[in-house]
């Protein structure tokens, strides 16, 4: 079992003198993402994503409320939750097999057991063939490849995303979506996992989500959260799906529009 619940959630990043103001990046933030449920958070730049997946790891404490995994408070990072930096976070002196293994040292994994998980996660994101190679040798795409084979390998009980399919192009960005799909649907327990993803893309996000959190520009707060529940696989032919589209647009939009 692994549920998520934000409670009353601010964070606040103090400043550090008379030009450096201190910045509300989340205030009181509330949502919950069931066991084994696909969360996506949605909203502008700024707005406090980065920093919401942060407090869920365990990297960042909130400046007040409570995030809950299983009704306790987050302690420290974990193989139980890993996440999938906007910005990769690959060790660049590490070849993309080591990156990969790294998390199964963590976790205790016997070494004649590491290869073959490593492999097979490898084979999952189709970098097969660059076991041998350093970050530097890679493009964006396959750097954000060796991140979510890396955050995935352990068998997380939550999974954290943060704009994971940035860098890919369509045809490994649909793959990925597709492989996410799957674990979604799997009956076997440790294939599933309660997920959170953030993402810019509104399609994608319906396409993956049981809810979807939008928030407001900073400091973010949830301006909606809207449980999506149309059949599996997804169609963005089907009118529910167009409809959902144009709602999550509005949001949006209207956010937009409150900066100007
Ligand atoms: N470590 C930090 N110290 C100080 N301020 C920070 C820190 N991390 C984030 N912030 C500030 O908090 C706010 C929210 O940042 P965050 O990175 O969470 O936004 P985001 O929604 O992930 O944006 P993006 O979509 O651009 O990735 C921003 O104003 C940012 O400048
Ligand atoms: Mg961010």
């Amino acid at each position: 079992m692994s549920e998520v619940r934000i409670a009353n959630v601010c964070k606040e990043y103090p400043g550090h003198g008379a030009h450096d103001d201190a910045v509300l990046a989340l205030e009181r933030v509330n949502f919950e993402a069931k066991d084994h449920e696909f969360c996506s958070i949605l909203g502008h730049s700024g707005c406090g994503k980065t920093t919401l997946l942060n407090l869920l790891a365990g990297f960042e404490r909130p400046t007040r409320g409570q995030v809950l995994v299983d009704g306790q408070p987050v302690g420290k990072p974990t193989w139980e939750r890993t996440i999938v930096f906007q910005d990769y976070a690959l060790f660049p002196w590490m070849t993309v097999e080591q990156n990969i293994a790294f998390g199964l040292e963590m976790k205790k994994i016997p070494a004649q057991d590491r290869e073959a998980i490593v492999s097979r996660h490898i084979d999952l994101v189709g970098l097969s063939g660059f076991e041998k190679r350093y970050p530097h040798q890679l493009s964006g795409g396959m750097k954000q490849r060796v991140s979510i084979a890396r955050a995935l390998a352990v068998e997380p009980h939550v999974l954290l995303m943060d704009e994971p399919f940035a860098a890919l192009d369509a045809q490994n960005r649909a793959m990925m979506q597709e492989e996410l799909g799957r674990m979604l649907a799997s009956s076997d327990a440790r294939q599933r996992k309660t997920m959170v993803l953030v993402t810019h893309s509104i399609e994608e996000a319906i396409i993956l989500s049981d809810r979807i959190v939008v928030l407001t520009r900073r400091p973010g707060r949830v301006k909606a959260n809207i449980e999506v529940d149309l059949p599996r696989p997804r169609s963005e032919a089907d009118p529910r799906f167009i409809d959902l589209k144009m709602e999550l647009r509005n949001l949006i939009h209207d956010e937009f529009q409150v900066e100007q």
